[in-house]
């Protein structure tokens, strides 16, 4: 018998609560022990720990998904897993084997099953496995010993009002360097966002978009998502560059877009001072899921896409695939979909 939970799902936003258990690892003398889950939401690390100075740390983020007949299921896990260790590789971090990886997302979701929300309330377990340089040390190398944990909270939109578009502006910072670390998924990057983002919605707007480091002349990314535009003659276009993070979302949408929706894809620059090409956009990612962008702020310039109150018929299309496939309604292509048993 589930546990029951006084949690009001439709209400839920994208912030903390403490959940039952998690799930912790630690890396000692060239291995990672068995893991266990734990109940303690603290971590307790020496405070010469290189995750807290010199931010060798590093996140994923991925989600549990309530079908109709009362599932849980997970979406492409295996990506998450391949993309913490394409981050570990650049922090000279270990790396967590996928299959390792993939059990403690599920020993994870399961032990918290009561607060997986039900179906057709929109609202999902939200997972959050992190890996961090822990153990003493003083000069700039990497840590003696490392933790990787995993631990859950059931949320709602990331963006407020969850299908319905939001306005960007483009900021000046950037948020990565050309061959930085855009690319993989430090906490470093966040922390350099916190003020663009700041700044952003002190002047009314979701959230910032960031260009190319190198010339500010092409769209990186929007806040802590993807950009994809939709052409006026119905391509799929959607920004390439070594510092953006690759979306586990965005190459679903590009499949999606393909194999579901008989629509051309292109990964390729998309300009700032080019956005008339484009008849929809929006942002993704797993915490903006597809969040339809309604206009953009450049300089003294405002861009409206579509509307700034309706979503576009094919972010619409996109969205209800991707979603349906997530909650167990449309069927997934081949290894997307893992079940929680
Ligand atoms: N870009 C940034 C900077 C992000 O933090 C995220 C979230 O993980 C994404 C894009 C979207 O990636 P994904 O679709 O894998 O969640
Ligand atoms: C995600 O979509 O998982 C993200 O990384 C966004 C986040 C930083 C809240």
């Amino acid at each position: 018998m589930e546990k029951s939970t006084n949690i009001d799902w439709g209400k839920l936003g994208f912030s903390y609560i403490k959940t039952d258990f998690r799930y912790v690892s630690t890396w000692k003398d060239g291995k990672w022990d068995e893991g266990r889950l734990v109940e303690d939401n603290m971590l307790t690390i020496s405070e010469a720990s290189t995750a807290l100075h010199y931010g060798q740390q590093c996140f994923e983020g991925l989600k549990a998904y309530r079908t109709k007949d009362g599932k849980i299921q997970l979406f492409r896990p295996d990506a998450n897993a391949e993309r913490m260790n394409a981050t570990c590789r650049r922090l000279l971090m270990p790396e967590f084997p996928v299959e390792r990886f993939i059990d403690a997302v599920m020993q994870v979701v399961k032990a918290n099953e009561a607060y997986v929300p039900p179906y057709g309330t929109g609202a999902t377990l939200y997972i959050r496995p992190f890996l961090i340089g822990v153990g003493h040390n003083l000069g700039v190398k990497p840590a003696p010993e490392f933790l990787f944990s995993v631990f859950c909270v059931p949320v709602g939109p990331y963006f407020k009002g969850g299908l319905t578009p939001v306005n960007f502006i483009v900021t000046d910072y950037d948020r990565a360097a050309p061959k930085g670390t855009g690319g993989v998924k430090v906490g470093g990057n966040y922390a350099a966002s916190l003020l663009p983002h700041e700044e952003a919605v002190k002047k009314g707007f979701a959230d910032c978009i960031y260009l190319d480091p190198a010339t500010h002349k092409k769209i990186e990314e929007v806040g802590a998502a993807n950009f994809f535009g939709i052409t006026k003659d119905n391509k799929f276009v959607t920004p390439i560059s070594t510092s953006i993070l690759p979306s586990i979302t965005k190459y679903s949408l590009m499949h999606i877009a393909k194999e579901y929706m008989n629509l051309e894809v292109e990964e390729r620059d998309v300009y700032i001072d080019n956005l008339d090409e484009f008849k929809e956009a929006g942002a993704c990612g797993t915490a903006a899921v597809i969040t339809p962008i309604g206009g953009i702020q450049y300089k003294d310039k405002f861009h409206v896409f579509y509307s700034e109150k309706e979503v576009g018929p094919v972010t619409t299309e996109l969205y209800n695939t991707l979603t349906g496939i997530q909650f167990g309604e449309v069927p997934a292509p081949e290894g997307w979909i893992y079940e929680i048993k």
